[in-house]
């Protein structure tokens, strides 16, 4: 039997909305395709983006997307992508596929999708490849009201506004992909590029930071030593990937001792949150600095014939595990945790959507952001659990990760990740600072560990009303089946 203690009235922190964010990059058949058809396809489109995705998409109250990349960013050059599309030159993606990039989604068309969305846009700049004249003149050309040249030309593209911008990201990966820095020098070059990434009029600029890979500390102590006083977000990226990254595993053919070491390897985002945010904690005992997770979710082999730099992988009752415990991470964290953006939106890597031509398909993981999105802006509210362990072979971890949150009418979402695919969990839950009267709630589960969503079975995992919780003397009574994701609402 799993406990915990729920003090409800005891808040540890405000979820910040945008911990629920997206990430979507010129990648495979993200952008094209998957939100861009262009305004003469035969798909319903609103301005050449496609209206089924769009519909899916704001259900999830996406919060804020990132945008162009990922690797492409450093490789982007924004004016390729503004004018009339017919005359926009061409460009080879050379991190993905090879493939011709023709811009035709480029800032306008972001914009409006964000639009579309009700998302905040967060824009990566290129740091690597492009120069610091480019990005200043980029966000003139976005946010600058008056007359200048970057704004003239703006207004002759067709948008006489300037769009609100806050996040801007200098650079991505810079230790990798975005230019094979040392934090020394990448340290510097972020302080010359942020200079020039002016506030114009009103317009208020979130300056996010190249961050660390994974576990590499010295890239936060150098950056936060050195640069703190120029950046409001400093971004971390971890991927769960169950094999190396040369044989990473298939996304649906697994056994359970995959499934255990993907949910080990996801558990371990608790471990670099900690550590990271305790280096920020040492320059930055306010927290001022937000932890800006802006690429996070599982990474498998690409489906069987599909184009290897395309990354495209199915998502399963796995994936919905994955995404179920990294948000109770991160509302744990909620304090540093401002921001993150799942990798990614639309037919890559742990996509909420995936699409084939005309059809469309919402992933499990689609089901998990929907059923939490009830934490957004919540706030996160003191929990104690301890767990019984869900062992396989000599190795163990909880068996069930929680969380939970209070919103401003008052209402309590308790979130709970069985993550043992074979036993239930009996939870007992003390509620205390709270008079609860009522207990409903919503379930993903599955009878299959690679239980998955297909274009000819759309429904096959999907969540279901749930009415295994019972209330009684403000204690909660929870069996959760083998392998689910349960969100409580208690009133
Ligand atoms: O999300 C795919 C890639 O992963 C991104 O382009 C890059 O930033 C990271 O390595």
């Amino acid at each position: 039997m799993a406990k915990i203690i729920i003090n409800a009235d005891i808040k540890r922190g405000k979820i910040n909305k945008n911990i629920y964010g997206h990430f979507s990059e010129h990648l495979g058949r993200c952008i094209y395709e998957g939100y861009w058809v262009g305004e003469d396809s035969p798909i319903p489109n609103t301005k050449g983006i496609r209206n089924d995705v769009l519909e899916a998409l704001r259900q999830l109250q996406i919060p804020v997307l990132r945008w162009p990349g990922g690797c492409f960013a450093d490789e982007y050059h924004w004016k390729d992508g503004i004018g009339p599309r017919e005359n926009r030159p061409q460009m080879i993606n050379t991190h993905w596929g090879g493939v011709v990039e023709n811009n035709h989604f480029g800032t306008h068309e972001f914009m409006l999708l964000c639009e579309l969305l009700g998302a905040e846009p967060y824009i990566c700049g290129n740091v690597g490849s492009g120069t610091v004249h480019e990005m200043e003149q980029w966000v003139e050309y976005m946010t600058f009201d008056g007359e200048s040249p970057m704004a003239n030309w703006r207004r002759q593209n067709g948008r006489d506004e300037p769009w609100k911008l806050t996040y801007f990201g200098i650079g991505n990966e810079n230790w990798g992909c975005g230019g094979n820095m040392r934090p020394e020098y990448y340290a510097d070059e972020y302080r010359r590029y942020a200079t020039y990434v002016r506030n114009y009029g009103n317009n208020r600029i979130y300056k996010i930071a190249c961050g660390p890979n994974v576990a590499d500390y010295r890239w936060t102590e150098v950056m936060m030593r050195e640069a703190r006083h120029m950046m409001n977000g400093l971004s971390l990226h971890y991927y769960t990937v169950p094999g190396t990254w040369a044989n990473k595993g298939s996304a649906t053919e697994f056994d359970q001792k995959e499934w255990f070491v993907t949910l080990q390897k996801t558990l371990y985002m608790d471990e670099l949150i900690t550590r990271h945010g305790s280096i920020m904690d040492f320059y930055d005992p306010q927290k001022r600095i937000g932890l800006i997770i802006d690429e996070w979710g599982t990474w498998y082999d690409v489906e069987p014939g599909t184009n290897p730099g395309f990354l495209y992988q199915q998502n399963t009752m796995r994936d919905a595990l994955v995404a179920g415990i990294n948000f109770n991470i991160f509302h744990k964290h909620c304090q540093r945790v401002q921001m993150t953006n799942i990798a990614q939106t639309i037919n890559v890597l742990q996509a909420v959507i995936l699409t084939e031509g005309e059809k469309m398909i919402k992933t499990p993981t689609y089901h998990v952001f929907d059923m939490y999105k009830v934490h957004q802006d919540a706030d996160a509210v003191d929990l104690y659990i301890e767990s019984e362990p869900y062992q396989f072979e000599d190795e163990s971890i909880p068996q069930v990760t929680a969380s939970a949150s209070r919103n401003a009418e008052g209402q309590l979402h308790i979130s709970l990740c069985n993550l043992d695919p074979e036993n239930a969990a009996e939870i007992d839950c003390d509620l205390r600072g709270m008079n609860a009267v009522k207990v409903g709630g919503t379930i993903l589960t599955a009878n299959a560990i690679n239980a998955h969503n297909t274009f000819d079975q759309p429904e096959n995992v999907r969540p279901q009303a749930f009415d295994e919780a019972e209330l009684k003397d403000n204690r909660l009574q929870v069996k959760l089946p083998p392998m689910s994701v349960v969100v409580l609402r208690v009133e």
